[in-house]
């Protein structure tokens, strides 16, 4: 009987076409082409008609159990298929839920210590009227240097191991002074900001240097301005970011040469009352160098020393952090490190 033998093709070709398929919709199409309308398996149910009854007989249990067969395999094929399919779509970022609800586990993220830090500095100054300007990282040789009083060849361009760009005259500022220049060109008297920004140093690295750090310059220009004025914002900066309500400083002379005169201001620890390892035993922890702008660096920007002077400042804002939290390596703050973030 040759429809005996068309059914074991069929047999065979579906066995064939089921290993071959991966996908639902593939499975859809093998379904059609087997047990659908015009599918095999529809066809030989038609072919029964044209059967003697002896033959109908042997080929009726045979198709009706291919029948069986076919459908009893291809619903575990779904199966199988919708089930590696959820695992793939598991494995892909689409499938990521954003309203799944987990719950904290003990840990929340928060800003990094340097963000938390900057603000703070910027409140401050924000109550004391100043503004917070920023500056460009690559600058040149002009605004680093010569515009504040330092020019070529003069020794002081010692002090700043500096990062030379490809670029002929351009660096990487080695202090955030540059912004006072740009600051005086753009704005008349009175003006009042700071600076909190990155600067960049050819340092060798170790606990306390860097390549890279942070420092905030400050700067207050208007008629009688004096140095007593910059003491004053230096005792009340420090007093309100150490949260002491009274903290003496002591002023000693220093030497930039965009400052006349230019001095350091030092706090009192404001960890111990008889030395301890912060202040090196000292009781006293140097933080805040300036002065009064010097008359040539106003000149030269457009401002006349006649009428108006300043003081500027330029305080180690990464050594701030690090006294202020006790870090004791400069590097880890900027590592990434996790332990090290949890802490604060
Ligand atoms: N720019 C100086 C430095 O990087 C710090 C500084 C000192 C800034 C005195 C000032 C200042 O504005 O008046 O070492």
């Amino acid at each position: 009987m040759k429809e005996l033998s068309l059914l074991q093709e069929i047999v065979n070709n579906f066995y064939t076409a089921l290993e071959s398929i991966t996908t639902l919709k593939e499975l859809d199409r093998i379904t059609n082409n087997f047990l659908g309308k015009k599918g095999h398996v529809t066809q030989l149910f038609q072919q029964i008609k044209t059967l003697s009854l002896e033959e109908k007989k042997v080929f009726v249990p045979e198709l009706n159990k291919l029948k069986e067969t076919i459908e009893e395999k291809l619903t575990k094929k779904k199966e199988s298929i919708i089930k590696s399919e959820a695992a793939t779509l598991a494995n892909t970022e689409s499938s990521f839920d954003v309203t799944a609800y987990k719950p904290l586990e003990g840990h929340a993220g928060h800003l990094h210590p340097y963000t938390g830090f900057i603000e703070e500095i910027q409140d401050i100054f924000i109550s004391m009227g100043y503004d917070v300007w920023d500056g460009n990282y690559a600058e040149t040789d002009y605004y680093n240097f010569t515009a504040l009083n330092i020019p070529e060849d003069h020794p002081a361009r010692d002090m700043y191991d500096t990062l030379w760009l490809n670029k002929k005259n351009y660096l990487l500022r080695t202090h955030t002074s540059t912004v006072q220049i740009h600051q005086m060109e753009e704005q008349k008297p009175p003006l009042a900001g700071i600076v909190p920004g990155t600067v960049f140093r050819h340092e060798a690295v170790d606990a306390s240097h860097d390549i890279q750090f942070m420092q905030c310059e400050g700067l207050f220009v208007d008629k009688n301005i004096t140095l007593a004025h910059l003491f004053g914002v230096a005792k009340t900066f420090l007093q309100k970011l150490f949260n002491k309500k009274e903290l003496d400083i002591r002023i000693r002379p220093g030497y930039f040469p965009f400052v006349e005169p230019g001095v350091e201001i030092d706090m009192r620890c404001p960890f111990c009352t008889s030395g301890c390892s912060t202040c090196k035993k000292s009781c006293w922890i140097e933080v805040f160098p300036g002065g009064m702008v010097h008359p040539r660096e106003l000149a030269l920007s457009g401002i006349d020393p006649e009428k108006y002077t300043g003081f500027a400042f330029g305080f180690g804002l990464t050594r701030l952090a690090m006294i202020k939290y006790g870090i004791p390596d400069i590097r880890l703050l900027q590592s990434g490190r996790i332990s090290f973030l949890k802490q604060f």
